[in-house]
Order: structure tokens, then C-alpha cells, then sequence
């Protein structure tokens, strides 16, 4: 869009009664100090704005004489189309004019809204605008018209590991997420690996403090194993003498009872013996016949016979047990019992000795896992750190692209975006240097430069152009022609206001 000042006309304008400036490609305003020329850097931005060049608000109501009303008009050509506007005040009323025709407020606001940006369009008018901003509305402002570079050109540009770790991580998340999941996850790690640390120290000590045997674990189960076995042999021997006396007794017991048996058949041998043959009926006193007297008879003589046959067979018996109880022998087991008392506590220290070799084993695995987890936790830590460095280094290389592609813009400026802190993190700036001098601190003449040179920037980004005022041109020898039409205002000592546009032949 070209913006085109075509005429300015001031009716009661601060020092001016009545004036109208006819621009041309280039306008020359020149005249001696306080003739009016800054006054009239301020019309056009009045009438759009209500304010001065630097866009603060303006009462323009002369103060060296009377006026009823106060007016500017401005024709300007936008893009080919021309388009009128004015302002005026009355009473203390502003009115609004577009095209002539009286206006609202909003109406007219609208109109020039609609034209182009307010800020935009007072940085290229007036050079010295646009640093007069708040860095952050420069900056902005300025980087609106750079893209900034995106990921997979950033990472291009970083070493081989970083650019790897990046292009993985970014398919999940973007920066900042990776930045904040991985600060998040560096503390977290940072406190873990230190309760690792202390866990395996714990442990060793722990181990430390076990007091174990120089005998290897295998010869102590092996002298044990020795031992055992003596023991289970002697019990071996133990429980057989005691199954043999178990029979000794139980035949001794048998003997008992036999000779029991013998002393009282020989009680009953004399009652028997001794036993007399009735001739009478124990009853009726009967006289017995013969035939039964010797029946009687007959029976005594068979009791006899079998009491001798079964006596007879008690003595055999007797003789036969103690005959075995002979080829017997009763074990004496005091010995063995003692000799097994004796070896059995032997083992003890070995099973101890074992014991700890046990305890010392699972400790030593117990370190070993804690020692794994201290480095796994370490490694995820390091991770973590080398993931933010990499966020770090990124944010660097994109800052650095973003600055590059921004200087690419500029031919004497410099532009600076970033500064590092204290802690290495990049912050957002913005500054404007020329020859490594800040803007600020720049002469009237190489303020007016690097004004020109920012504004013609602004102007081929924005694809906008505008009318530049120079103003106090005299201070700067020489300056490069500027996009758009070019008014400069000089002084000339004793001279009049002039002002002359020029037309490009
Ligand atoms: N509101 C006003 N009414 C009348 N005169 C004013 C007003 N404000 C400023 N002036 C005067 O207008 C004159 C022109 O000022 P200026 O445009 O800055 O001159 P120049 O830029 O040519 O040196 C000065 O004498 C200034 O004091
Ligand atoms: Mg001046």
C-alpha cells in the first residue's frame, strides 16, 4: 500500500493562521529557528490521530492569538484513491471531516483504522517514533514481519547428539514441555540419586561390620558335612544297641515269667502227690465199689502224668530262653551317648560360621542391587541435564537464526533480540545499535540515520509506504533517500518559512 501526501491545509493551527502545503516527491521546509516547521511535522499526525509526531495527545489551540475554530485538512492518495480528512476544534468540540462530510468520532477512527496501523504508521512518518517505544512493542513489532525459524531448521544447525535427542523428544512435545518435564524430572532425580547414594553407603557399612570367616564357605560345609555324618553313624549305632537291649529285655522278661509259671507248678506238686483216694461217697457217705475206686484211681495217675508232662515242658522252656539270652549280649550305650554329647557341638561355630557366610552373600547382592539403582537414577539424571542443555543450546541456536535472519534485514544497524543472564538462559531485549553504540546514546545526525534506516525496514516488511518526515535536517550532511515521499526540515537563518514541493522529473 503506498500512502501519498497530497495537501495539508492549516487554519489556526498552533503558530499558524493560515497555511497549505502543496508536497510533492520530496518537500523542502526551511526557514529560521521557530518558523513553524516542526508545527507542521505535527498536522498530519493531528488529523489522523489527535496527537504530535510522537503520539502524544495535542491541543493545537494557538496561545499568541484568537481563532474561533481550528482545522487541518489532509489529501492524501491511498493507493491511487484519493481521501480527505479533517479535524477540526470548536469550542473545545472536535469535529471530524472525511471527504468533507462531517463525521462521527467513530466513523472517522474507522476510516483511518481501516488505512493502517497507528504505530506502524508514526514510525514510518516520524523516524524517531518508533525507538521512542517500549522495547517489547519495537521488538514485537519488528519480529512480526520474521518468521522465526522452525524446529527442524534449528536442529540442523546443532551437533549431532543434541540435534538426535531434540528430533526424537519433539515428536511428542514441544519445547517448553520437554523443558518442563525434564526440570521437573531433574529435581526429582536429584533428590532420588542422593537417598541412592546414602542407601548403598548404609549397606556397606553394613557389610562391613560382618565379621566373616577366612574359611571359605565350602570347606566349612564340607567339615560340618564330616561331623554330621559322624553324628547320624554313632546315632545309627545308638538306635541299633537299643533295638537288641529292647530284646534282650524283652526275653529277660519272658524268662521272668516262665520261672514264675515253674514256682507255682511246684506249689501244686504236693497237692497233688499228697492227694488221697476216697473209698467213700463225699456226700452220702456211700462205701465207692471197686470199679469206681479204681477210676478214681485211674484219674489221679493221669493228672499226675500231665502235670509232669507240663512241668517237664516249663523247665525246657526256661532252659531254651536262657540258652538264647545266653548267645545274648545287654549293650552298654554310656559311651556312645557321650561320644555323640561330645561331637555335636562341634558343629555349632561351623553353622554359625555358615550362617554369616549366608548373611554376608545376601548383602553383598543387597549393595550390588542398590549400587545398579544408584547408577540407573544417575544416568536418567544425566539425561534429564543433557535434555536441558540441549533446550538450552536450542534456544540459543534459534535466537541466534532469528537474530541473523532479523541483521539480514539491516545494512548499518544492528539489531540485538537476546542477552544472556547470569545463570547462561537467554532473555528477550531488544536493541537497536549502531556501531556497537545503542540508539540512545547516538548524535542528532546518527539518530536520524539509523531512524531512516529502521523505518525504510519496517516499511518494505509491512509492504507499507508512507510519507517520512525529516525533521532538523540541517544537523545531518547527508542521509540516503528513503522509501516514500521524503519531507526534511531545515533551518536557514534569517530566512522566512518556505516551503517547496519537488516533483521527480
Ligand atoms: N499553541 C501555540 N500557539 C502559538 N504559537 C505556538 C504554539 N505552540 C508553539 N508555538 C510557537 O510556534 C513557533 C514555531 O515553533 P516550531 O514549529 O517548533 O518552529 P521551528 O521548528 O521552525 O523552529 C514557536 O515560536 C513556538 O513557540
Ligand atoms: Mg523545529
Amino acid at each position: 500500500m503506498q500512502v501519498i501526501f497530497k495537501t495539508l491545509i492549516l487554519n489556526n493551527f498552533k503558530s499558524h493562521r493560515d497555511i497549505t502545503v502543496n508536497f510533492g516527491e520530496r518537500t523542502d521546509i526551511t526557514g529560521d529557528n521557530a518558523e513553524g516547521k516542526s508545527t507542521i511535522c505535527e498536522a498530519p499526525t493531528y488529523v489522523l490521530y489527535g496527537t504530535d509526531a510522537l503520539g502524544s495527545k495535542l491541543d493545537p489551540t494557538p496561545i499568541t492569538y484568537e481563532a474561533e475554530e481550528i482545522k487541518v485538512s489532509l489529501l492524501l492518495e491511498v493507493d491511487g484513491k484519493e481521501l480527505m480528512l479533517g479535524r477540526s476544534l470548536k469550542k473545545n468540540k472536535t469535529i471530524y471531516y472525511v471527504n468533507e462530510v462531517p463525521s462521527k468520532a467513530g466513523e472517522f477512527n474507522e476510516v483511518v483504522e481501516k488505512l493502517f496501523d497507528k504505530d506502524l504508521f508514526l514510525s514510518l512518518f516520524n523516524p524517531s517514533y518508533f525507538p521512542s517505544m517500549h522495547w517489547e512493542k519495537q521488538r514485537s513489532m519488528l519480529l512480526q514481519y520474521v518468521t522465526s525459524p522452525i524446529n527442524k531448521d534449528v536442529i540442523k544447525h546443532m551437533p549431532d547428539e543434541q540435534n538426535k535427542c531434540l528430533a526424537a523428544l519433539f515428536k511428542k512435545h514441544n519445547l517448553e514441555d520437554i523443558k518442563k518435564i525434564h526440570a521437573e524430572n531433574k529435581n526429582t532425580l536429584e533428590k532420588k540419586y542422593i537417598a541412592a547414594q546414602s542407601r548403598t553407603k548404609t549397606l556397606q557399612e553394613r557389610l562391613e561390620q560382618i565379621n566373616i570367616s577366612n574359611v571359605p564357605l565350602e570347606s566349612l560345609k564340607a567339615e560340618l558335612a564330616q561331623i554330621d555324618k559322624q553324628v547320624r553313624e554313632k546315632e545309627s549305632l545308638l538306635d541299633k544297641a537299643w533295638e537288641k537291649n529292647q530284646a534282650y529285655n524283652s526275653l529277660q522278661a519272658k524268662i521272668r515269667n516262665i520261672q514264675d509259671q515253674v514256682e507255682m507248678s511246684k506249689e501244686h506238686w504236693p497237692l497233688l502227690k499228697n492227694e488221697e483216694i476216697e473209698d467213700s461217697c463225699r456226700t452220702c457217705k456211700r462205701p465207692l465199689d471197686e470199679e469206681s475206686v479204681t477210676t478214681v484211681k485211674k484219674d489221679k495217675e493221669i493228672r499226675i502224668e500231665n502235670y509232669k508232662a507240663n512241668h517237664e515242658k516249663l523247665l525246657k522252656e526256661r532252659a531254651g530262653l536262657k540258652a538264647q539270652l545266653e548267645e545274648m549280649e545287654f549293650i552298654d550305650v554310656t559311651e556312645l551317648r557321650n561320644e555323640i554329647r561330645e561331637l555335636d557341638p562341634q558343629g555349632t561355630p561351623l553353622r554359625e560360621a555358615i550362617r554369616i557366610h549366608g548373611e554376608f552373600g545376601r548383602l553383598q547382592e543387597q549393595v550390588k542391587q542398590a549400587q545398579t539403582d544408584e547408577n540407573e537414577t544417575l544416568h536418567s539424571l544425566n539425561e534429564s541435564i543433557f535434555i536441558l542443555d540441549c533446550v538450552k543450546a536450542f534456544k540459543a541456536k534459534e535466537a541466534e537464526l532469528q537474530g541473523e535472519k532479523v541483521q539480514a534485514l539491516f545494512e548499518t544497524l544492528s539489531v540485538r533480540l537476546f542477552e544472556e543472564q547470569r545463570n547462561g538462559e537467554l532473555k528477550n531485549t531488544f536493541e537497536i545499535e549502531l556501531d556497537k553504540k545503542p540508539y540512545r546514546k547516538l548524535s542528532t545526525a546518527e539518530g536520524i540515520r539509523a531512524g531512516l534506516e529502521l523505518r525504510d525496514v519496517l516499511s518494505q516488511q509491512s509492504d507499507l509506504i508512507t510519507p517520512v518526515f525529516v525533521d532538523n535536517a540541517e544537523s545531518i550532511t547527508s542521509f540516503k533517500q528513503p522509501v516514500g515521499q521524503l519531507i526534511v526540515s531545515r533551518v536557514v537563518a534569517g530566512q522566512k518559512l518556505k516551503i517547496e514541493g519537488v516533483d521527480a522529473e
